[in-house]
């Protein structure tokens, strides 16, 4: 693969608030700056994300700052309501992409972030209801308004995107794919993603678990990418992220570290090219099959 197709990773911030590191504003400014010293420069946000809290706590490190703002991309996300005091009138967990609640999580998060405009708006998950000319008749004046730059999805169905996509056009699709998670190779969501020609973003791209949680495949992917990682003279997380890059459809990873050295070993692992072979090896350690 052409190295020059590789996207830079995306800097993913649901563990910077209060759901991780809990990060004071300095902090904010510091990484972000770091980030921007290697060339990263987009980063994954929710209106969720710390409760509704890490938007605006990210935000901090924004205000009065424009120079800054336009140095960045913000993805951001909405169309779940949480359960969480801090927002006491949701009785349950649940889904909502109406139009008012579309337009009230954008005004809020551009609030948040102390910006006129999002870089990327994704609907967070398939709602069950959702009218999906609804959804697409708010993008659009949202567009036309200049507060939404992009639109795409996350954790879509290759059906809920064909639906969607007759309305406004999908430009990212965000799920979860790592070694620990082969779905989207196999449920014709990347093949989708390269026809309609929609950018493929992967969360929890090191492997869900793979790093705190023992279990049989979780030792054979850290055995084969520990021996791969010799060979290639690189991490494991280094090796993890080349086994996404190596796919066609171009998947940006959208990394969940804190620590700006796992941040640094991330865009190195754009560099690596991965044989077939070597490819293979981290497929047969997570099935714990040969291939048929
Ligand atoms: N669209 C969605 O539905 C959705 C869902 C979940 C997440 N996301 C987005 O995706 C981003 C990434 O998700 P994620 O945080 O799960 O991704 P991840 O990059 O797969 O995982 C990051 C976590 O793994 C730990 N880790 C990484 N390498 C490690 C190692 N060698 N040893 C021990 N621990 C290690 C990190 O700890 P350190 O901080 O110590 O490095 C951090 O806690 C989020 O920030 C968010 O923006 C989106």
């Amino acid at each position: 693969m052409a190295n020059k197709l590789k996207h830079n990773p995306i800097v993913g911030c649901m563990r910077w608030g209060v759901w991780g590191e809990n990060f004071n504003t300095k902090q904010y400014e510091q990484i972000i700056d770091q980030c921007l010293s290697i060339g990263l420069n987009t980063f994954d946000h929710a209106d969720i994300y710390g409760h509704y809290t890490t938007e605006a706590d990210f935000g901090n490190a924004l205000k009065g700052n424009s120079s800054l703002r336009n140095k960045i991309q913000i993805i951001t996300k909405c169309g779940i309501n949480m359960l969480t005091p801090n927002r006491p009138h949701h009785q349950i967990k649940s889904y909502d992409t109406s139009a008012s609640h579309i337009v009230k999580s954008v005004e809020q998060s551009l609030q948040n972030f102390h910006t006129d405009y999002i870089d990327t708006l994704l609907i967070h998950r398939p709602d069950i209801l959702m009218d999906v000319e609804e959804i697409a008749n708010t993008i659009t004046t949202l567009k036309q308004s200049g507060k939404v730059k992009s639109f795409g999805v996350s954790n879509f169905t290759t059906g809920q995107v064909d639906l969607l996509n007759k309305f406004i056009k999908i430009e990212h699709h965000q799920l979860e794919i790592s070694v620990t998670n082969l779905n989207s190779f196999q449920n014709g969501v990347l093949d989708q993603c390269q026809i309609d020609n929609i950018q493929v973003q992967s969360w929890s791209p090191m492997g869900n678990g793979l790093f705190t949680e023992q279990n049989e495949k979780h030792a054979r992917i850290l055995a084969t990418t520990k021996e791969l990682s010799n060979k290639y003279k690189c991490s494991i997380n280094e090796m993890l992220l080349a086994f996404l890059y190596t796919h066609a459809s171009y998947i940006v990873p959208v990394i969940g570290t804190t620590k700006f050295e796992r941040i640094i070993e991330a865009k190195k692992s754009m560099e690596i090219e991965l044989t077939r072979e070597d490819f293979y090896k981290i497929w047969c350690a997570s099935t714990g099959l040969e291939v048929a």
